[in-house]
């Protein structure tokens, strides 16, 4: 029998002691006219962790969404990340995404359960300034369609930024997306606040175990961004996942979205439909057979990264060329 789980942590906790709810709302495309009623509802259904960027272009949305839920603020947890184009001022970006956000610094600090600011390092690439005229000036391109990345650029130096946001008190956390355990590696040697998450796709067919393992041993959280697999879900209906589902009497979205809580990971799923968004916050024990199974799915030949744009760069990751 599949329990609604009480003994499932309803948070777990950061390297630096801060409690992060294990289930958070993706807003990545959440539509303008649908991010505040969706933020606004999930609040009120419970959700307390919001996953934002600032490219997402949706974060005034999502503050209006927070005010209007009537959930204190203190209890809602933010998530942010810097964008690629502007990683030589960290600082100046989270500004502008607390503008957006409508967040009040004084209320960061003010009491023990103050509203959570993580900030992230959204991909580990810094791009180059658009062309003149450039349609999407945050979103630079080449001619051939791919991204201008900053091959020069010192993930160190954006780091460094990082670590003076979290000094200032700015981000209770602060964290990275995106990042390979080469790339890890190479941070490892300079950093000075060992990074709280790693945000990365994750769902049973790019379970990441290699990278867990590594992060686990090191007190880095992953968080399982796409946990349905991304727009549309495409992992849903995969026949394994479906017959865990029957066999358990839940949904497929319950076991992808069950089986990171259920190995430790923070799942970050989007949607702005009510009905999913309540469906998406029910979370169960999932039995060991059942997560050998998940586990094993990529290895069985499933394996398949879905979100993996042009930037023509090698970031360390087996599947990425
Ligand atoms: N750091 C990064 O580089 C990065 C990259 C990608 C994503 N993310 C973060 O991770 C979040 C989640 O990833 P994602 O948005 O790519 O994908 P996802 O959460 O895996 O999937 C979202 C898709 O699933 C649908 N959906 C949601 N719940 C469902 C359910 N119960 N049954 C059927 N369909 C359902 C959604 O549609 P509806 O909205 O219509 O329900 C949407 O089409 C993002 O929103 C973002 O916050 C971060």
């Amino acid at each position: 029998m599949t329990l609604d789980n009480d003994e499932l942590p309803k948070t777990f906790v950061l390297n630096n002691g801060v409690q992060i709810p294990t289930v958070g709302l993706g807003t990545w495309q959440a539509p303008l006219n649908a991010t505040r009623d969706a933020v606004s509802f999930a609040l009120q259904q419970g959700y307390r962790h919001l996953d934002c960027a600032y490219i997402y272009l949706n974060e005034r949305e999502v503050g209006e969404g927070i005010r209007a839920s009537g959930v204190p603020r203190s209890e809602v947890f933010v998530t942010s990340k810097v964008w690629n184009l502007f990683q030589d001022d960290v600082a100046g970006n989270l500004e502008k995404t607390l503008d957006n956000l409508g967040l009040d610094y004084v209320d960061l600090y003010n009491t023990s359960l103050t509203l959570g600011v993580l900030q992230l390092v959204h991909w580990p690439i810094k791009f180059l300034p658009a062309d003149a005229g450039a349609p999407n000036p945050l979103r630079p391109l080449n001619p051939d369609g791919t991204y201008k990345v900053d091959r020069t650029w010192d993930q160190g130096v954006t780091w460094a930024g990082m670590e003076a946001v979290y000094a200032a008190g700015k981000a209770r956390a602060i964290g990275v997306c995106n990042w390979s355990i080469p790339y890890l590696e190479a941070l490892a040697k300079s950093w000075k606040v060992v990074p709280a998450v790693n945000q990365v796709e994750n769902h049973p067919f790019l379970p990441q175990h290699a990278l867990k393992a590594w992060c686990d041993a090191r007190g880095i959280l992953l968080e399982a961004y796409s946990p349905l697999g991304g727009p549309g879900a495409p992992v849903l209906q995969d026949e394994d996942i479906v017959a865990v589902a029957k066999r358990n009497g839940v949904t497929p979205a319950t076991v992808l979205i069950s089986y990171q809580v259920n190995r430790g990971i923070v799942p970050l799923p989007k949607s702005v439909s009510h009905e999913r968004l309540v469906q998406n916050l029910r979370v169960v024990r999932l039995s060991a057979e059942d997560m050998a199974l998940l586990d094993g799915l990529a290895a069985k030949g499933k394996a398949q990264r879905l979100n993996k744009p042009p930037f023509c760069w090698d970031l360390g990751f087996d599947d990425w060329d």
